[in-house]
């Protein structure tokens, strides 16, 4: 059987997605990733006996590989995960992200675009690029505006969002200009096992367990819609099937919560599940993120009219499954937290961020 080729399925998101493939699909997955710092093989732990499973270290920037594979295992789907996917980062430095988010997905299209040419008309009618993007890209909303749908126009305010939108731009003009079978989704925050520990939720719970400041930005009001990553994987799974060419689909939470909100729910469910420390007492307020985007609140009614797809999670069912995710396997954390790991923290929290309040 043909497999689906994944880009950056050892990341958060590409790993959860390859897990919930193979549970659910007959299809192998060939899954190319770079191992940057954000990808780990130790979240495909439970699938490394699958032989259904193929891993393959590498660069998407690099067409010549890309394009051996395409032609080595001939997938009859590419589901674009691989990413440079933290705006922090982009702030201190978006060399990268120009150079993945931008040049890799350029490169992608075209080896795509190259490999379809050796199809048969069957096999390329068959054919899905599927890019996985941001909310990001639509910039930011005030409290009181509708959520994004998938004509609001695109203002990314951030190195890692304007990425992002050069990406969707590029796949959005290879569907036009070449008639590549594209689809490109546009999610809102993800939460959930296997998230590397720098953004908000993961660096919580490993703070507060390790007894460390809790560092919300500002003063904690900016808005996320929050998604737990395996309705988000479900998702893509029936945007593969049943999405139409040249369309975007956005895919959100429901669930908008402010990030004091946010915090102070992880130490509530972490004062249940692990009693003793005052989490809550751990909360500092800290220096503010620049361009700091007040709010993203996706409008999902097209992914739910035309694929049938809402969230199933509730932000409480999914932060408690994540918690607990993350208190059962403090082997993958400690995994992850390496030396450049904490050189990050190091750069980040406690030379550049001063606290500001309590
Ligand atoms: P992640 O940072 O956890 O993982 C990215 C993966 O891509 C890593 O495994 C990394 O090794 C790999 N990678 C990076 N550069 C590569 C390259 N040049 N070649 C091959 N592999 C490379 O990211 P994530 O959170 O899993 O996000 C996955 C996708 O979803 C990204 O495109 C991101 O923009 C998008 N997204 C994420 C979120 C979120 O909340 N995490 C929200 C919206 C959209
Ligand atoms: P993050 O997880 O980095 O995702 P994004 O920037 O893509 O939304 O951040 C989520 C929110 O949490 C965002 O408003 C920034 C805020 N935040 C903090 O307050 N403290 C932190 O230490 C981090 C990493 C994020």
């Amino acid at each position: 059987m043909k497999p689906i080729l994944v880009t950056g399925g050892a990341g958060f998101i590409g790993s959860n997605f390859v897990r919930h493939w193979l549970n659910m699909e007959p299809s192998p997955v060939v899954n190319l990733d770079k191992l940057t710092y954000a990808g780990n093989l130790a979240s495909l732990s439970s699938i490394a006996q699958d032989s259904r499973h193929s891993f393959v270290r590498g660069d998407i920037c690099d067409e010549r590989l890309v394009g051996e594979l395409l032609h080595a295992h001939r997938p009859w789907a590419i589901i674009h995960f691989a990413a440079e996917s933290h705006v922090d980062r982009s702030i201190h430095n978006g060399q990268d992200f120009i150079r993945t988010n931008v040049e890799g997905t350029f490169c992608l299209l075209q080896a795509a675009r190259e490999y379809l040419n050796h199809l048969s008309s069957e096999e390329r009618s068959a054919f899905r690029f599927v890019h996985i993007s941001t909310d990001e890209v639509y910039g930011s909303l005030r409290p009181d505006a509708p959520a994004f749908t998938e004509s609001t126009p695109y203002a990314p305010n951030s190195p890692y969002s304007a990425s992002k939108a050069a990406a969707d731009h590029l796949v959005r003009a290879f569907h036009h200009t070449y008639v590549l079978p594209t689809i490109t989704t546009n999610c809102s925050n993800n939460y959930g096992p296997c998230q590397f520990p720098e953004k908000l939720i993961p660096l919580m719970i490993h703070n507060a367990l390790n007894g460390k400041s809790l560092p919300v930005y500002g003063d904690g009001s900016n808005v996320r819609d929050w998604l737990y990553v395996l309705d988000h994987c479900e998702a893509i799974r029936q945007v593969v099937h049943k999405g139409a060419l040249g369309e975007t689909y956005n895919i959100g939470g429901q669930c908008e919560k402010n990030n004091l909100e946010v915090v102070k729910e992880v130490c509530a469910i972490l004062s249940e599940l692990r009693p003793g420390p005052n989490y809550a007492s751990l909360i500092r307020f800290v220096e503010d993120r620049p361009g700091h985007d007040l709010r993203y609140a996706v409008d999902i009614s097209k992914v739910r009219r035309e694929i049938g797809w809402t969230p199933k999670e509730s932000f409480s069912s999914g932060l408690r499954k994540t918690i607990c995710w993350f208190l059962e396997n403090s082997s993958w954390v400690e995994s992850v937290t390496s030396g450049s790991y904490r050189e990050w923290i190091d750069i980040h929290y406690e030379a550049g961020r001063q606290r500001i309040g309590q």
